[in-house]
């Protein structure tokens, strides 16, 4: 009990450094470009690039917030949940046409089998995981990569596919990533943006649901992403 007790507590802690530190870095860069703008001698280009930077920080304090708020919502009771009939294949399309331009800009192709299947679930809380497992494959790719999305309907559960020709998870990682603000440290995960929380709200969401989620990857060749979830 007490070891339950300080391991708790040890989370807690870690938890509050790590948001601490996620608010206070975009924070002091703001502070820091802002001070800079105050200078009489700067080109356009400079305050240009300062305003971008500053704005750059401020969306990213804007996601963080709204992640928390989200977390902090998913951990209260599942009495939040605002349950409907959802056609999945529906809000899979429509989140493919949204990030159509992000696959784009790394020429990444998709390919979908996504058959008509209507689950009862919350429509909100389930766009928010396709929405985070679909960046992910985006973010973690390569170019000219390419994603599959798959439906497969069983009697009483769905199981929606992710799979993505990225830079792979390592074995030792793919425990981990469901964790609060964890995030592979790697020279490519670094030069990409993200807090870590994304998988920790789809993993609270699934579960919420009823469902699970299970990883398979190799490094370098790629990641799949199952998310299985009662139909009803
Ligand atoms: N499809 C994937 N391919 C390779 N690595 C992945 C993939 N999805 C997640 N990861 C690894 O797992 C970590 C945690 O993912 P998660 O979505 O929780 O956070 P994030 O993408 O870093 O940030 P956020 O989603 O909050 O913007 C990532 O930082 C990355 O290292
Ligand atoms: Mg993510």
């Amino acid at each position: 009990m007490a070891n339950r007790l300080e391991h708790t507590n040890e989370m807690r802690k870690e938890f509050i450094s790590n948001i601490s530190h996620d608010i206070q870095s975009p924070l002091s860069n703001i502070k820091g470009y802002t001070n800079l703008l105050e200078s009489d001698s700067l080109s356009q280009e400079e305050k240009n690039n300062y305003i971008s930077i500053i704005n750059g920080e401020i969306s990213r304090l804007s996601t963080l917030t709204k992640q928390l708020l989200l977390l902090a919502s998913l951990d209260r009771d599942e009495e939040l949940m605002k349950k409907k009939t959802v056609n999945i294949s529906e809000q899979l399309k429509e989140l493919i046409r949204n990030h159509q331009w992000q696959m784009d800009e790394k020429n990444i192709s998709i390919g979908f089998k996504l058959p008509d299947v209507m689950i009862t679930a919350d429509p909100a809380l389930l766009h928010t995981v396709w929405e985070n497992l679909l960046t992910n494959a985006i973010k973690y790719n390569k170019p000219d990569g390419s994603i599959e999305l798959s439906i497969e309907e069983k009697s009483e559960s769905v199981c929606v596919s992710f799979i993505d020709t990225g830079i792979g998870i390592h074995s030792d990682d793919q425990a981990k990533i469901f964790d609060r603000f964890y995030r592979v440290d790697s020279a490519r995960t670094r030069l990409i943006e993200g807090t870590g929380l994304g998988l920790s709200i789809v993993l609270a969401i699934v579960q919420l649901h009823g469902g699970t989620i299970h990883v398979n990857s190799n490094e370098n060749e790629g990641t799949t992403i199952d998310v299985e979830l009662p139909k009803s």
